[in-house]
């Protein structure tokens, strides 16, 4: 008997048309362009309209790699939307994503916070692996701009919303080939969204202490985390597998933070043009922002069959992994070209 592995055979990403440059925040907030560039590396990132949220960015994500793949909706056999800013808190997103696109498989929400594509591909890989599934779709999407304290400075300048669709099918050679994740629940409320769920629910009284919105306490101790348990899980899946960091083509981090990227590369020690940094137009996203870069990596024409992507996140809870995979999709010249939003005025 063959073993049976998966692969990633499509990618695609959405994003809100509004685009809204760091200048904005130089309106409503004591800071600058130029800190936000100098500690980030963003310049401007993607926020939802009143007719866009998670389930509807997730869905246009999702219905583009299909399309991309050939692949109809009423043949994935699993939905897996990993998010930490549902579209509800009842029923899950992926409730309302598998009705949006006609899809008849069995679905759910992964929260992993920013690590949650990392999560997603390990159970998606899995189940492939198990045959419980041949296709499964791995979704991350998000819309923080409606969980931000739009008068905490340390927090509201770094996210943006988004989603990014991966597509994952069964082949004869891995595609995946090796993933960790890992997640230190002491440091829970080091990042959190206080209020809103069965512990704390919105009350006046929260509304008016802004604890329905995220907090982050200590961004260095984050920025820190951030840096070495990347590192850590990305040294552990290439020894598992038995590969060195020079054998990597491309090193998709979670984008959270440019300085984070290239610490992570030096650590690494990889040739800083292998390390993507795809922050400026886009911010972090979440559990979006690696299937986002990833899709707009391949647009670029960064990626080729067989070469070996290392992916690894770091977010809330703390939680944190990494996967690492060759690429299997086509070079396509047909996919819609990068646009560089950072220069954009807010519309
Ligand atoms: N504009 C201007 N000044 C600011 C801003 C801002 N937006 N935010 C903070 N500052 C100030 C601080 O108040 C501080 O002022 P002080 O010296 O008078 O007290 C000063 O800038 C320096 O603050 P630091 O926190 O030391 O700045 P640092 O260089 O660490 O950058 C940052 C802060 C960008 C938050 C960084 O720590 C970071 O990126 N951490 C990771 C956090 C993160 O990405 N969280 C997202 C979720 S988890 C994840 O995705 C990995």
């Amino acid at each position: 008997m063959t073993t049976r592995y998966a692969r990633i055979s499509s990618a695609a990403s959405a994003l809100p048309a509004r685009v809204v440059p760091n200048a904005y925040f130089e309106t409503i907030l004591d800071t600058s362009d130029q800190w936000i560039i100098e500690r980030t590396g963003i310049r401007a990132r993607h926020f939802s309209g009143a007719t866009e949220s998670t389930a509807t960015l997730a869905a246009d994500a999702a219905a583009q790699a299909m399309e991309r793949a050939g692949v109809s909706p009423q043949s994935v056999d699993m939905l897996i939307v990993c998010t930490c800013t549902p579209e509800r808190l009842i029923p899950s997103t992926a409730a309302f994503v598998q009705a949006r696109l006609g899809m008849s498989c069995p679905a759910f929400d992964l929260n992993a916070a920013c690590a949650g594509w990392v999560y997603g591909i390990s159970v998606a890989d899995a189940q492939i692996r198990a045959g419980t599934a041949d296709r499964v779709l791995v979704v991350g999407a998000e819309v923080l701009s409606r969980v931000l304290d739009m008068t905490d400075r340390t927090t509201c300048v770094l996210f943006g919303d988004g989603a990014g669709a991966t597509l994952l099918e069964p082949g004869e050679e891995p595609g995946i080939i090796e993933s960790m994740l890992a997640l230190d629940g002491t440091m829970a409320e080091v990042l959190t969204q206080p209020a809103g769920g069965t512990a704390e629910p919105v009350t006046e009284e929260a509304l008016k202490a802004r604890r329905n919105f995220l907090r982050m306490t200590d961004g260095q101790a984050v920025f820190k985390m951030a840096v070495t348990s990347m590192a850590s899980a990305c040294t552990e899946v290439l020894e598992k597998a038995g590969y060195a960091a020079a054998d990597i083509k491309l090193a998709i981090g979670h984008q959270a933070n440019a300085r984070i990227l290239t610490a992570l590369g030096k650590r690494l020690g990889m040739d800083p043009g292998r390390v993507l940094i795809d922050i400026a137009s886009v911010g972090n996203t979440s559990a979006a922002s690696i299937p986002i870069a990833l899709d707009r990596a391949w647009r670029r024409g960064l990626l080729e069959p067989g070469d070996l992507v290392l992916t690894a996140a770091f977010g809330a809870g703390m939680a944190w992994g990494a996967s690492l995979f060759r690429w299997t999709a086509p070079v396509r010249a047909d996919l819609p070209p990068v646009e560089d939003e950072s220069q954009a005025v807010d519309a």
